[in-house]
């Protein structure tokens, strides 16, 4: 047994010796050292603190998956050479300051995975070679002031999954080389605007899962280098504000998974190097004509998984480059040639997942289907029923004139409809097409203007033109224009409103309810409806009646006053007082309690 041992003994210091000496004389207990890679590894050695016996010319030293907890000063002073070092996957919770003194020549140090909370100021004094540090994965609370002073080379800082929640003004201090900084899985409740405004050669910035819920203007003000910012789930942005991207010069922009319903126009639109816009996986309805002309540059837009149900006409107009549209997985029906500057250009279209109908309108599409890129996804018919379900590719040239068709909009009932009516009534024009696709319906009033959903004139939701309580310059000409994607008709009607004489015992008004005075409109002589407004409303009773009853109130407390300083200046007090009063007939309810109707006595203090 004892000798069994001495010799197990032997062999291992013979062993250890050997090691020694192969790497320039030492290697630590349980570590792997591999001279001619200058390499110490200690990877998954149980070890619970950092050994000691480095050889001093190691480059790569090795740390990871050991039960390490604290990082004492100056521990590495001996490693002048070293160049990267790996402490992941330990539970550090404590460096000490100066801890990293020393490794002049470091250039990738990696804590990810451990238990610091807080880093205090000068823990990463001396250093200056470092050009990538991980801190991922830790449980970092707040960046100090200047925790990152020295290091004036550091190129990418990683920093996601911490529970941030506050980076200081000055924490970014010095590090006038960082290019790229991921501040993934923060609880950051606001974009730390100061700090990162230190960063003056960042190139590169991504922060994903953060819950805040709006960019404020000047949101990343001073960052002139950056090119690429990807803000992805944050599942409460709602609001990006007009100015919040200015000063930036991006080149690539994604804001996805987020809670945005409108595409955010004004805030892109300085953006003129923009070359990819990433917005998937937002609630986005509709990309609106001619609102992202200023991005000259843009090749790629990415909206999928939207709620995307209309892409209008021009709505890439003047990108002369744009060579990419992917909005797969969103609910349009449609997408017409008319939204692209030019589709010669277009060279990767990702339309399925949409309840395509398949008309003439994307006859375009079908044309092009063996030029087209869909990156191995082929859009596919919903609509009519003939083509359902049926892939772009398999149509052949034969069907198209007859499969992917359209009907022109054509007006029905044309017979010439004029509506003569009195001043205040309300009129209805009804105008009905009909087309395929269907058509819509636009009305335009006898001053040529294109007559909105809103107000006295407006068009109700069904093509109708609803004019109310009609006023004499209202009458004109009124022109609906019915018009698809195959063509389109209009029809004039004329209106003519007739001025009652008045009988007038006040001024009368107009309100959003009616006129303030009643006016008596006779049947009027057309096909149009008339609905009769009313002559006054329960407001007016309500106030009247009030302010009757207030008066009333009111004469009674300045009685009460009266007899109050009467019977002060009397000297004498007089402990009760007989009130009579006579009611109101109109308020005759209110002080017939008594039995002789408008009398009481009470007590004076
Ligand atoms: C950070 O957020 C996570 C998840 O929302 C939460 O579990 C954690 O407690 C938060 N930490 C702090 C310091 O607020
Ligand atoms: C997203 O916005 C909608 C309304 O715009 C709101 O009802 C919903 O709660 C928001 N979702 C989140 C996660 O904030
Ligand atoms: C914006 O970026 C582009 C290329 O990324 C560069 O050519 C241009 O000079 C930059 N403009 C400004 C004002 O920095
Ligand atoms: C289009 O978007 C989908 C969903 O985000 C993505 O998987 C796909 O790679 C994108 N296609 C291209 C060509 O970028
Ligand atoms: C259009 O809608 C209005 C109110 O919603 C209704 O009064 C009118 O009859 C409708 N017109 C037609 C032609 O359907
Ligand atoms: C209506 O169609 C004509 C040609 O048929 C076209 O010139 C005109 O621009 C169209 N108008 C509208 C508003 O679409
Ligand atoms: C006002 O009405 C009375 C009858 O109600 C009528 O006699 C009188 O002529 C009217 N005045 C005007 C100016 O219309
Ligand atoms: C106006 O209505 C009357 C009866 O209410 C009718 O006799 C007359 O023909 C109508 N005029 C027009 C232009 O419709």
């Amino acid at each position: 047994m004892f000798v069994e041992s001495v010799v197990r003994w032997l062999l291992w210091s013979f062993l250890l010796q050997f090691e020694l000496e192969v790497f320039a004389g030492s290697c630590p207990l349980r570590c792997v050292c591999r001279s001619e890679a200058k390499e110490v590894i200690c990877s998954g050695k149980h070890l619970n603190s950092v050994p000691e016996g480095f050889s001093s010319d190691a480059r790569r030293l090795d740390l990871s998956y050991n039960k390490i907890k604290t990082v004492g000063r100056r521990q590495f002073h001996s490693l002048p050479q070293l160049q990267e070092l790996d402490l992941s996957d330990n539970s550090i919770s404590m460096i000490e300051v100066e801890a990293f003194q020393g490794l002049q020549s470091l250039r990738t140090l990696r804590i990810k995975n451990n238990r610091l909370k807080i880093i205090p100021v000068g823990v990463f004094s001396g250093l200056s070679s470092l050009r990538f540090l991980d801190l991922s994965q830790n449980e970092i609370l707040v960046f100090l002031d200047y925790t990152f002073k020295e290091m004036v080379n550091l190129q990418k800082l990683e920093a996601s999954e911490n529970d941030l929640v506050f980076i200081s003004q000055r924490a970014f201090f010095g590090l006038q080389n960082l290019q790229e900084l991921n501040l993934d899985r923060s609880n950051l409740t606001s974009i730390p605007t100061e700090a990162l405004s230190q960063l003056q050669n960042l190139a590169r910035l991504r922060m994903l899962r953060l819950t805040i819920s709006t960019l404020p203007n000047n949101a990343f003000r001073r960052l002139h280098r950056l090119r690429s910012l990807q803000i992805m789930n944050w599942p409460t942005l709602e609001t990006i504000a007009g100015n919040s991207l200015n000063g930036l010069n991006l080149t690539s922009l994604v804001i996805s998974s987020c809670n945005l319903s409108t595409v955010p126009y004004s805030a892109l639109r300085n953006l003129v190097y923009l070359k990819i816009l990433d917005l998937s996986y937002n609630p986005i309805t509709v990309i609106q004509g001619n609102l992202l002309g200023d991005l000259i540059r843009l090749q790629e837009f990415h909206l999928a998984g939207g709620s995307l149900i209309r892409i209008e006409p021009a709505a890439f107009r003047g990108l002369p480059y744009f060579r990419m549209l992917n909005v797969t997985s969103n609910q349009l029906t449609t997408l017409e040639e008319s939204a692209f500057h030019s589709v010669g250009n277009l060279q990767i279209l990702r339309l399925d997942g949409n309840p395509l109908a398949c008309d003439c309108r994307l006859l375009w599409v079908v044309r092009r289907r063996l030029r087209l890129n869909f990156d191995g996804h082929q859009p596919s018919c919903t609509s009519p029923d003939a083509v359902r379900r049926r892939v772009f590719r398999e149509f052949s040239e034969k069907e198209l004139p007859k499969l992917f068709t359209c009907r022109p909009a054509r007006i029905m009932d044309r017979k010439p409809r004029d509506a003569r009516v009195e001043e205040g009534s309300t009129v209805l024009l009804s105008c009905k097409a009909e087309g395929d696709p269907s058509p819509s319906i636009t009305w335009i009033s006898s001053h040529k203007n294109v007559v909105t959903s809103t107000g006295r004139i407006r068009v109700l939701a069904n093509g109708t033109l609803e004019v109310r309580f009609a006023q004499v310059q209202d009458s004109g000409t009124y022109q609906c224009l019915a018009s698809n994607a195959a063509g389109n008709e209009s029809l004039s009607f004329g209106l003519y409103v007739k001025e009652v004489p008045r009988n007038r015992t006040g001024p009368s008004f107009y309100t959003e309810e009616g006129w303030g005075e009643p006016s008596n409109p006779k049947a009027a002589n057309s096909s149009a409806q008339i609905a009769k407004p009313y002559p006054f409303d329960a407001k007016t009773l309500i106030i009247a009646t009030t302010m009757g009853f207030l008066s009333f109130l009111s004469s009674v407390a300045i009685c009460f006053v009266f007899m109050f300083f009467w019977s002060q200046s009397k000297g004498q007090i007089k402990h009760t007082a007989t009130i009579d009063f006579v009611p109101r007939s109109s308020m005759g309810g209110g002080g017939g309690d008594g039995g002789d109707g408008g009398r009481f006595t009470m007590k004076l203090i």
